[in-house]
Formats: C-alpha cells, structure tokens, sequence
C-alpha cells in the first residue's frame, strides 16, 4: 500500500515534511501505532479526546443508535438530538435556552456569530476577538482568530473583526507586573474599543473563557470582568467553549467558575461533546437570545447538523463525565499537575512561566532568560531542542503538543495518577538532558 503522506493532505503542517506513524488502536490515555509502540496522550490528540481513547460507553452509544437509525435531516425531529439538547441546558443551566448542532467547533463559532447578528439587529455587526486567539479554520473563523496560522488576508475586513490584545499577562500588553491588573486593563480596552466602533455596529464579543491552543490561561478576575463589561455596553458575549469545556477547566464550562458572574449570553462547544468519538458541535443561546429568533427565518445549517449518531454519542458522553467522575478527576489531576510543573520550573531555568486552568490543562513557557522573560525563540518558531523534545518523549512512550515555546498539557480526564507522573517524569528527565541554549 501508498504511504499515506504520498495520497492524503494533511492540515497544519507542509506536505513534504509529514511523516508520522500510523496509529491503530488506543485505550484510555493511551494509544499505540502499527509498529506495537504505545505512547501516553498529553494531549488529548487534539485536546479533543477527553474521555480518552476507545471509551466504550461511546462506541456502544453509536452502535446501538446505528442499529435503529443512521440519519434525520432537520426537517424531522431525532430522539438523540432532543435527548441531548436537554442534557446540554440542563448541564449548562440555560433555562429555556436554545441549542444548534453543528459539525464541529469552527461551524459553531460561525453559527454563534451568525446568531448573534440576528437577534442584536446588527446583521454586520462586528466581532471584537482577542490576538493569539484560535476559533477555527474556516474563512469567518479564520479572520476572527488572531493567530499566526489563520493570517487570512484580505478576507478580515469582510469578515468584520475588531482586534484587541489578550489578558496575557506574562507579557503583558500594558505593561503591568500583576495579573489581576493586566486583565482589568484589557477589559477596559475592550470597552474602549466597542465604545470607539459604537455597540450597535458590534455584534459580538467571541472569546475563550480560559484554556486555549495559543497559551493563554486568563486571570481569575478576566472574564466575570469581561461580562460585567459586555453587558453594560449591550453586546453579547460568545463563550468558545471548544476547548476548555467538558471538564477540561475543572467544570463542565470553564465559564462555570464564576457562577452567574461568568454566563455568557451564548456558548460554542466541540471537541469533549463526543470526546471527538464522532464529530460534533454545538452552539447553546440563552432563552433571551434564543426568543429573538423564534419568529424569524433562520438561514443556515448543514445536511449533517444534529445527526442521530453523533447526538447519541454525546449524550453517552455526558453521562460517562457524569458516573466516572472525570470533571471532579480532572480538578483533582490538574493541581497535581501543576505542582509537578511548578517544582520542574525551579529545576530548569528554560521554564520561564507555568500556567494551569483549574483543571487538566497547563501551559509551559520557554524562555531564553528567565529574568528578561526573551522568548527561546520568535513567536511562532519553534527551538531545535523542543522539536527533539517531542520526538524523544514519543520513543519513550509519551506524546505531547507544543506549539512555538509552548508545551501544552492536557491529557485525557481518564488518566490515571500514575501514568501522569510517568509522562511528567519523562518530561522533567528531558528538560535537563536537552540543551536549550
Ligand atoms: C478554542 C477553539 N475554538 C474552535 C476550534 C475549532 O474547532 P474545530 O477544529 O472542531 O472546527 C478549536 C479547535 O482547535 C479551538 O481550540
């Protein structure tokens, strides 16, 4: 048989330089390729496997549904989809709100987007998102994101974005030394920005409440903040939930930590809807937004939006976050985590920042020189020694995503303790054998 680099495209890499193992089969945390060698997941694949590899309440949820019925368009009503709808406000506390499946995260954010235009009345309106931000790889997603990867130009202007910095705060973009400052000082700068546009030509505010792929980990005081704001200038706030929902965030909505302070007006999720067991998304309005469209026409949808496999996928989903206590897990592994990585950074001095939500989910940064924080390399290069990282921890058995001078952990919330510690041993052995100068 072909190679598979030389038949299929492979997304977010150049072509001639793909060359990875074939992988066959996988279980819990871990998976393994066609040669029998098993690697530990810290990264959930995608950051998408949440419920780790072959979970079999999934595979039988999606056998069962196969069995009875494939397919109903959106003409017609599907028991999965109306099951899961139920489960998703009842989870998310959407009293009386609405949901839209779609086929993944950035059709959601598109969706979400679209929704918002819709009942605001500003039909194009802008979108105020963040630099280093990701909502996905179509067109509109594309231009909304704020990443070096989805540079699309000169879409942007047509896809109406309004572009303001992140909460970053260890670089902070105003310059200040404390956290909690340097994200009240974004979120006035947000106001600012939607005050200059005017709101009603703003239809949105598209953010992540927490995680994300770019390395940001919000201060605790950002997005109640961000809330309080958006509501006070009368635009809508997105949640991309992609990500850092389903327990990812050590709840089932990272927005969830701030209670009724942190609920936005409506939410995008993919990813640990199904722990990518089978694609889906979903966009959730709140019952004030959702009422403004009820009487009007709703121009969108997929011929695979809300499909009966999928939707029975996820509602085994959630019942499996429910009864193994992975959310719980999650917060429980996460603070392990995050002490193990903490002890590394005073160990090895390319460990300029560790970073970490609530839950299974921590970044690490490298930096140059811990004092003057310089990058080990210009965003988005990547160090020789950290593509050697990556390569090494994979003959020793564990895979991990970085990204520039990031190393992004979020392993499955099925992980056990033990096999954490042996990624993170392996980990620690590797920072002080490279040589990162
Ligand atoms: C925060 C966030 N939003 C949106 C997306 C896009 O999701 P998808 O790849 O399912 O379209 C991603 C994917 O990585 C993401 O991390």
């Amino acid at each position: 048989m072909l190679p598979e680099r030389s038949n299929v495209l492979h997304s977010w890499c150049v072509q001639a330089d793909w060359n990875a193992p074939t992988i066959v089969g996988g279980q819990g945390a871990r998976f393994w390729d066609e040669a029998g060698h098993s690697y530990l997941d810290m990264s959930s694949l995608a950051e998408c496997m949440n419920l780790g590899h072959q979970h079999p309440r999934l595979i039988r949820a999606i056998q069962e549904q196969a069995q009875q019925l494939c397919f109903v368009n959106s003409s017609w009503g599907a028991a999965p989809r109306r099951a899961l709808a139920q489960r998703l406000l009842e989870i998310s506390g959407f009293e009386g709100g609405r949901v839209f499946f779609t086929l993944g995260g950035a059709d959601a954010n598109e969706n979400a987007v679209k929704f918002a235009r819709q009942a605001s009345g500003r039909p194009q309106g802008k979108v105020v998102a963040r630099d280093r931000s990701y909502h996905g790889a179509s067109y509109a997603t594309m231009a909304w994101s704020g990443d070096s990867r989805t540079r699309v130009s000169p879409a942007d202007e047509s896809f109406s974005v309004l572009r303001v910095p992140p909460p970053y705060a260890y670089r902070c973009p105003y310059g200040t030394a404390s956290d909690a400052e340097c994200a009240a000082r974004n979120v006035e700068h947000i106001g600012a920005v939607i005050g200059q546009e005017g709101a009603e030509n703003v239809a949105a505010v598209l953010m992540e409440p927490n995680a994300g792929t770019n390395g940001i980990v919000a201060p605790d005081n950002f997005w109640p903040a961000l809330r309080e704001q958006t509501r006070r200038r009368d635009v809508y706030l997105i949640a991309d939930e992609v990500m850092s929902g389903f327990g990812r965030c050590g709840e089932w909505f990272a927005w969830q930590e701030y209670g009724e302070a942190g609920r936005p007006d409506l939410m995008t999720l993919a990813k640990g809807l199904t722990g990518a067991h089978i694609p889906l998304g979903a966009v959730i309005l709140a019952k004030h937004v959702a009422a403004k469209l009820e009487h009007s026409m709703l121009n969108t949808g997929l011929t695979y939006c809300g499909h009966p496999l999928a939707c029975a996928a996820g509602v085994a989903a959630i019942a499996a976050y429910q009864d193994e206590h992975l959310i719980e897990h999650s917060r429980r592994l996460g603070g392990v985590m995050l002490q193990r990585l903490r002890a590394m950074q005073d160990r090895h001095a390319v460990i300029g920042d560790v970073r970490g939500a609530k839950g299974l989910f921590a970044i690490v940064e490298l930096v140059k020189n811990r004092e003057t924080r310089e990058p080990l390399s210009p965003w988005p290069a990547m160090h020789p020694s950290l593509a050697r990282f990556v390569s090494l921890a994979r003959e020793r058995g564990v895979s991990f995503a970085v990204r520039g001078n990031l190393i992004i952990l979020a392993p499955p919330l099925v992980i056990e303790e033990n096999e954490l510690e042996r990624a993170l041993d392996i980990m620690d052995a590797l920072l002080g054998e490279l040589d990162f100068t």
